[in-house]
């Protein structure tokens, strides 16, 4: 929580490339319409995201016309299209993207031994070429030209620098090394960039980029990874949508930079209170539920249920918070009330609610709350009041009004005289008020 590193200008900046209307809308069910492309590169733009991949222009009319209409009318950010190594895609994307301020086209060929013999289904000469005159072409187009090496983890290392080389070569400004099947580890990524930015000549002009998938669940760990390994472009999607498990996720990658400036020397220039809203933006338009325990923008992430996490949250926040609610966008934290919570919270939870119990009727209103929360998952505001107001509603019926004398008028004195039965003992509480408007009160109740 607490900043120990360098002032913020001398940290260097990572750029967040955004890829949530491209490798995020690949994943199975997550389309969206025109109009909600538009609404989240707006906000993408708005939230300091650097690059916006809106697309692959090639893929359908659809989503050229998206590609297309985002980079009119982004403001900040840079705008990409896909595109594969061929004339045909790279023309579609240099079309699509050519009114942004900002245009750049991403380029991608296959590097592995596997893809280039199966899927591909040519020999490692053939795929360099392409990796020139792919580059070359799109170069032509525009100045800011990326080149990815897809499934760059699985490509032989002196292969993989041949490329990379020729890709600088002709042109490439951002070198992309994706862990496109997520079978990357941290130590391994990062030794990539490390060999490629000692081996390749060109290499220190160029940005170095990371994109990590998630199978086996180390995308985010990767990304940083490579980052201490010199990328300072990290590829990432809003929630970590993506093809199969996923992208490695835009909010976990910005907080942890934030959160551990301590031993990470680098910033972006993301504005962090926006990214719960991006989160739950991207849900609904791709209609994709947030995990309910996602790392930042799950809806559990900053909710403490046991006793004791709440009991140390309540003396202080940091005992149970890495980073505060407000800082991602969350308005507070929120103490579940449920089978776990302890006295403390309970106490809490009344005051936030507005009542303020006297001892004897907050330990019957706690003991109920602990009878229902071990029949009930979770226990609700609604739950809380309703019990408490039943608590209010039995001491109330042990109170019952016998009589109520007036005596009221212009001319004094004025006096009033409540008779009340608690608990079968009968008593009588006055007031009166003089001529001159002098106040006398008295009672003679034993239980009140
Ligand atoms: O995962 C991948 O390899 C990709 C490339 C097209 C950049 O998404
Ligand atoms: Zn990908």
């Amino acid at each position: 929580m607490t900043d120990t590193g360098s002032h913020p200008s001398n940290r260097e900046k990572i750029l967040i490339f955004d890829t949530t209307l491209r490798d995020g809308e690949q994943c199975p069910g997550a389309t969206m319409t025109f109009e909600e492309k538009l609404e989240v590169a707006d906000f993408l733009d708005e939230m300091g995201v650097d690059i916006i991949e809106a697309g692959f222009p090639i893929a359908s009319d659809g989503d050229f016309e998206a590609v297309s209409e985002i980079a009119k009318r982004v403001k900040n950010a840079t705008v990409a299209g896909l595109s594969r190594a061929n004339t045909k895609d790279i023309d579609r994307a240099g079309e699509a993207v050519k009114h942004a301020a900002r245009p750049r086209i991403h380029t991608f060929i296959s590097t592995s031994p596997v893809h280039m013999k199966f899927k591909l289904q040519k020999e490692p000469d053939a795929v360099l070429e392409l990796v020139t005159s792919s580059v070359t072409r799109a170069r032509n187009l525009v100045d800011d030209v990326e080149w990815s090496a897809e499934d760059g983890t699985r490509t032989e290392h002196d292969f993989l620098c041949r490329c990379v080389e020729a890709a600088i070569k002709a042109g490439a400004t951002t070198i992309n090394i994706p862990d496109t099947v997520g079978y990357s580890v941290p130590e391994e990524y990062g030794a990539v960039f490390k060999m490629l930015r000692e081996r390749v000549p060109g290499a220190d002009g160029v940005v170095f980029s990371v994109h990590c998938h998630n199978d086996l669940g180390m995308a985010v760990a990767n990304t940083i990874a490579g980052i201490e390994a010199g990328a300072r472009q990290v590829e990432c999607t809003i929630n970590g949508i993506g093809e199969r498990a996923g992208n490695a996720a835009l909010e976990e990658i910005v907080m942890a930079i934030k959160t551990r400036a301590d031993i990470l020397p680098f910033q972006t220039g993301i504005d962090t209170a926006m990214l719960n809203r991006a989160s739950r933006l991207v849900s609904a338009a791709t209609s994709f539920p947030v995990q309910y325990n996602k790392a930042i923008v799950g809806r559990n992430a900053f909710a403490h249920e046991s006793g004791i996490h709440q009991d140390g949250m309540l003396k202080h926040n940091q005992t149970y918070e890495i980073m505060t609610p407000e800082s991602v966008g969350v308005s507070k934290t929120s103490l579940v009330m449920g089978k776990h919570s302890g006295r403390n919270a309970f106490r809490s939870k009344l005051e936030d609610l507005g009542y303020h119990l006297g001892e004897n009727a907050f330990e019957d209103a706690f003991n109920r709350f602990k009878a229902l929360a071990d029949r009930k998952k979770q226990v609700y505001d609604e739950d809380i009041e309703a019990l408490v107001d039943e608590e209010i509603a039995t001491a109330a019926d042990r109170m019952k009004v016998q009589a109520l004398t007036v005596i009221a008028g212009t001319m004094g004195p004025q006096s009033a005289t409540l008779t009340l039965d608690i608990d079968g003992e009968s008593g009588a509480l006055s007031g009166a008020c003089g001529d001159r408007g002098d106040r006398r009160a008295g009672r003679s109740l034993g239980a009140a």
